[in-house]
């Protein structure tokens, strides 16, 4: 038996499904049989992943507007069922030595990627325990395990997002639900490409000196794809890994362990 032949009828939610590891997540979940719904702000990149695949289902929301994400629940879950399958995934990243961000900065990047992780679960939580089953996964970072310079901001709001994961895997254990984070170390996406473009315009490196110094963070000297991630989160979703929760899960070629 496959992965996958355990994941059909199932609705998933996938945050910042309209672009890079979402995208992946998205169309990975959806070729596995389960009913996607993603959001992001960006509708129209939204339709463009529901147009690569009937099962996925655009929803434009702000993961850091809490009445925005409980009326995305209301929308989706009337039209497809509660959600067995949570994906934090939405995120952005900016890069400032730390004496140097702004207090709008660092709140900015924490509300997005810690806040609205917590806004994007926190409506499945008693639903999934109801029902003695459900899947939550954060798409966190290495930043999340180990200290990076110049993303003070990230690298808290990653550390947050692992927190958060562990709390609430240890409140869920007995439910039937297991929440886990991927951690990626670098991954081939727009998030990448901004990071390159930055080191450009501040250091006066080329494009390729940048990203041979990115990619020579991770042991195996290359940058992750995607897929890589998506089929990690699969795996996560299936009954197979029902005894794996509190877990966050490097996938960084070792740069972390
Ligand atoms: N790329 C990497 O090297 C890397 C490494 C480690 C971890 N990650 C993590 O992987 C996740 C996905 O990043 P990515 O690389 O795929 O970058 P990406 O292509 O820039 O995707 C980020 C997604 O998040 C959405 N988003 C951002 N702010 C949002 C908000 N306030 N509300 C709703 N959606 C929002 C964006 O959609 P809209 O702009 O349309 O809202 C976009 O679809 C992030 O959590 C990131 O931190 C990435």
């Amino acid at each position: 038996m496959t992965v996958a032949a355990t994941i059909p009828g199932k609705h998933a939610l996938v945050t910042g499904g309209g672009s890079g590891v979402g995208r992946a997540i998205a169309l990975t979940l959806a070729e596995a049989g389960v009913d996607v719904t993603i959001c992001g702000r960006r509708e129209a990149e939204l339709a463009k992943v529901a147009g690569e695949n009937a099962r996925i289902h655009g929803i434009a929301a702000d993961v850091t507007n809490e009445a925005a994400m409980a009326g995305l629940y209301i929308q989706a879950e009337a039209a497809r069922g509660p959600f067995d399958i949570v994906v934090a995934n939405a995120g952005m990243a900016g890069s400032t030595p730390a004496h140097k961000t702004t207090l709008a900065d660092w709140q900015r990047t924490l509300d997005v990627n810690l806040t609205g992780a917590f806004l994007t679960v926190k409506p499945a939580l008693a639903g999934m325990a109801a029902r003695k089953s459900g899947r939550i996964v954060f798409i966190a970072s290495t930043a999340g395990l180990k200290g990076y310079a110049y993303v003070a901001p990230y690298v808290a709001a990653k550390h947050g997002v692992i927190g958060l994961m562990r709390a609430l895997a240890a409140e869920t254990a007995k439910s039937g639900v297991t929440v886990n984070a991927v951690c990626p170390g670098f991954v081939e996406t727009d998030m990448l490409e901004e990071s390159i473009q930055r080191i450009v315009e501040k250091t006066g490196r080329s494009a390729e000196q940048a990203r041979a110094s990115l990619a020579s963070t991770n042991p195996q000297g290359r940058f992750i794809q995607p897929l890589e991630i998506a089929e990690a989160v699969l795996w996560l979703c299936g009954d197979a890994a029902q005894s794996i929760t509190g877990q966050a899960i490097s996938i960084s070629g070792g740069e972390t362990w």
